[in-house]
């Protein structure tokens, strides 16, 4: 695996692959590297004859700096794992001035709406500080597909719209959720909870699994206050939203219309980590 440290290394190496021909794959991620990254490398090493994975913790979509401070730094770690998969082929590790060559600042984007909803509302800037690092890595790695795991479902549809609104003729595909043996969506973050609460937090999933039960049997209403009270007797984790939302619009709806499709979305706080997962309810 080649390792990539600047802006122009990247450019030489995408340069000669291009003239060779080579398809390109590419997955972007902050690192502390898990299954569910993995599962991204492999899908894109099924469509592609070259896969480029980069690792860089993006400062502007971090709205919280104590997060931005905790969040795991494992470079080294990371590294072994991505070569004992063989899945990947390069990895850019960039500088902050080869993403933020003016300065560590978001620019501003309308996605068409969807980012006003749900982390939207309760993270300000995430998404213009996530589109202007996926938009520049995109421009610099000028894939031609690229994967995203649906844990960030919101993130991903702004991540379809950034690339067909900008034309950049990049295939954005959705990578399913992968999941611990409890249940819970496995992310970086949960490093940071204690064994008991890690073990504790598959009853979100579980949530979200009976939400799905309740889907077409109650309204929307009932689901939502059964919600709340599983919520309001919970010992570990506190609920910040709990939103079914159109899967187009990502609009949050109180009624269920029959040729509408639909999705559970879910933001807790454990402690001061915050968690997310979502559902599509069949
Ligand atoms: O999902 C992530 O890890 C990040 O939001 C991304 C897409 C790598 C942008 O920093």
């Amino acid at each position: 695996m080649e390792i990539l440290r600047s802006k122009e290394a990247l450019r030489a190496y995408i340069e000669r692959n291009r003239e060779m021909g080579k398809i390109i794959g590419f997955a972007p991620t902050m690192g502390a590297l898990h299954d569910g990254h993995l599962s991204l490398f492999a899908a894109a090493r099924k469509e592609n004859n070259l896969v480029v994975a980069s690792i860089f913790i993006n400062p502007t979509q971090f709205n919280n700096p104590a997060d931005l401070h905790n969040y795991p730094r494992t470079m080294e770690a990371d590294i072994q794992l991505l070569q004992s998969t063989g899945d990947v082929d390069a990895l850019y590790i960039p500088a902050v001035s080869d993403m933020y060559p003016h300065g560590t600042k978001s620019k501003s984007y309308d996605f068409g709406g969807l980012e006003n909803q749900m982390e939207g509302r309760f993270r300000t800037g995430h998404f213009d500080g996530v589109g202007t690092v996926v938009e520049e890595l995109f421009l610099q790695v000028r894939p031609d597909n690229a994967y995203f795991g649906e844990k960030d479902y919101q993130q991903l549809r702004i991540i379809e719209h950034l690339s067909q609104s900008k034309k950049m003729g990049i295939k954005i595909h959705p990578v399913p959720i992968m999941r611990e043996k409890n249940g819970l969506a496995m992310s970086s973050r949960n490093e940071r909870l204690s064994s008991e609460v890690r073990q504790a937090a598959g009853m979100i999933y579980q949530t979200l699994q009976r939400v799905d039960e309740w889907f077409r049997v109650l309204s929307i209403e009932e689901i939502k206050k059964r919600v709340e009270d599983i919520f309001a007797k919970e010992k570990y984790f506190n609920l910040e939203y709990f939103v079914i939302a159109d899967e187009q619009t990502l609009e949050e709806t109180d009624f269920f219309y029959k040729d509408r499709s639909y999705r559970a979305f879910i933001a807790v706080y454990a402690g001061e980590i915050r968690l997310i997962d979502n559902k599509h309810l069949e």
